[in-house]
């Protein structure tokens, strides 16, 4: 078997279809071994369905507190034997005791070039603030939101007349081969987490890595 990967994802799933293109075009030596959710209705579900990939949905709402509802679901995602969690458009903010079990194997993707607009509405943020660049980051997940260590980001230019959705839409492309990129890097052991600091190839990162023009990842 491959390198296990367990999935969450609250909504779109473009992200997560971007892993099992690769893999099935034999690009990612990974198995996907779960694809969970919040919600229910997410696309991303019925995409992984699709594919033959396990799923499964828990409702918070059913839950009495966020560490009951994280519990519950980790508690599945540790069944799967996954070996690396990837939140890819995962929308719900996890409890830091659980969190703190899956340190340097659970990473995020998140639109923008962190440390900068960390939480929602990032698109909209950059242009507000007339930056002339915009990015998206893959980070391992500590208890802070969006504050783990950055393994890589991938950076596009802001052009004159950039709306948020046309912003939104360009990064996207960018997000799908940043991921994948970095999902293997982990998956092959060239990169990975040791007290809060990204290694790459056992030496620690000054900076994160950037996504080159052929997908592979560069030290920056
Ligand atoms: C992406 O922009 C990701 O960076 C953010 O949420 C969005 C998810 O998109 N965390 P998708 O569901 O993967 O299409």
């Amino acid at each position: 078997m491959s390198f296990p990967v367990a999935v969450l994802a609250s909504g779109r799933g473009s992200n997560l279809a971007a892993l099992i293109d690769a893999r099935e075009a034999g690009k990612l030596l990974i198995d996907i071994v779960l694809v969970a959710s919040d919600k229910a209705d997410a696309p991303a579900l019925r995409n992984a369905e699709a594919h033959g990939i396990p799923t499964f949905a828990l409702d918070p709402k059913t839950f009495a507190s966020r560490r009951e509802f994280d519990e519950a679901l980790f508690a599945n995602v540790a069944a799967s034997g996954a070996q690396l969690v990837v939140l890819a458009g995962y929308m719900r903010i996890l409890d830091a005791a659980v969190t703190a079990q899956w340190v340097g194997k659970m990473i995020n993707i998140h639109p923008s070039l962190l440390p900068k607009y960390r939480g929602l509405h990032t698109h909209r943020r950059v242009l507000k603030a007339g930056d002339l660049e915009h990015g998206a980051s893959v980070h391992f997940v500590s208890a802070e939101l969006d504050g783990g260590p950055v393994i890589a980001q991938a950076r596009i230019d802001i052009h004159p007349g950039d709306t948020e959705d046309a912003l939104a839409a360009r990064l996207l492309s960018q997000e799908h081969c940043l991921l994948t990129a970095c999902v293997g890097a982990i998956a092959r052991g060239e990169v990975r987490e040791r007290d809060g600091t990204v290694l790459f190839h056992d030496r620690p990162l000054t900076a994160p890595l950037r996504l080159g023009d052929g997908g592979n990842l560069l030290v920056a």
